[in-house]
């Protein structure tokens, strides 16, 4: 497998000492971020094991070369930009894990019309943040809901647990960002803030249905 932006390396040496996977590649952008890797890969004693390159994105791998990407900690649009830039490369991949740090409705609208399935998602609580990990496969999105893709499908089927939180969080954040547009006289605000409490009222009806009293 390949970890995009492995920074520290913390998740290639987990994943050689537990047995889960037999070779790594660990790519980052940025020198700063590989130097730490390449200390603690040598720390660990795994320097046969992990591979270390530089370089953006998948661009460090060459198509085939691995099955499984995993590309975490960064924010939604840079992991969709990542993704659409890797071509072949990510055509031949059989599984994405992906961990964007935002814009992950959008991550995910993106993942469903470009032949990606959400295949499982989890999410995460730590420090008062809910992290959102979603499991992506070659193949074609079956929920249709623009909403609910980008909520997360397969968290809602499982009405996981953490989803109402992250939910009224969500609806929250919307509020605020209508209210500041209020202030706004441009006609494309207007629309654009139309379009969202159009989207917050369905993001209601969908805490609803999770049974989340809406306390906000
Ligand atoms: C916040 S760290 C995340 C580290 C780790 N993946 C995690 O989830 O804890 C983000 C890392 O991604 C790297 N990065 C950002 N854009 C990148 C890109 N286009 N290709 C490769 N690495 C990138 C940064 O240098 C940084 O080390």
């Amino acid at each position: 497998m390949a970890d995009i932006g492995t920074d520290h390396a913390l998740l290639p040496v987990y994943l050689i000492r537990e047995g889960i996977a037999s070779r790594v590649i660990a790519g980052d952008l940025n020198e700063g971020p590989l130097e730490a890797a390449c200390n603690n890969i040598r720390e660990a004693g795994l320097a046969d094991r992990i591979g270390v390159r530089r370089g953006d994105g998948l661009d460090i791998t060459w198509p085939g070369e691995v099955d499984t990407a995993v590309i975490a900690g960064m924010g939604g649009g840079t992991i969709r930009d990542i993704l659409k830039l890797a071509g072949e490369t990510a055509a031949r991949l059989k599984r994405i894990v992906l961990q964007p740090m935002g814009d992950s409705g959008d991550l995910r609208e993106w993942l469903a019309a470009n032949g990606w399935r959400i295949e499982d998602e989890d999410l995460v609580r730590e420090d008062g943040h809910i992290y959102e990990i979603i499991l992506a496969v070659p193949g074609r999105e079956t929920e249709t809901d623009r909403t609910l893709v980008s909520i997360g499908p397969r968290l809602f089927e499982k009405k996981h647990p953490l989803l109402a939180e992250m939910i009224k969080a969500k609806i929250r954040k919307n509020r605020k960002i209508i209210a500041a547009m209020q202030l706004s006289r441009s006609p494309e605000t207007g629309i654009k803030q139309q379009r969202l409490m159009e989207r917050t009222r369905k993001l209601e009806r969908i805490a609803d249905a999770c049974q989340v009293p809406d306390d906000n």
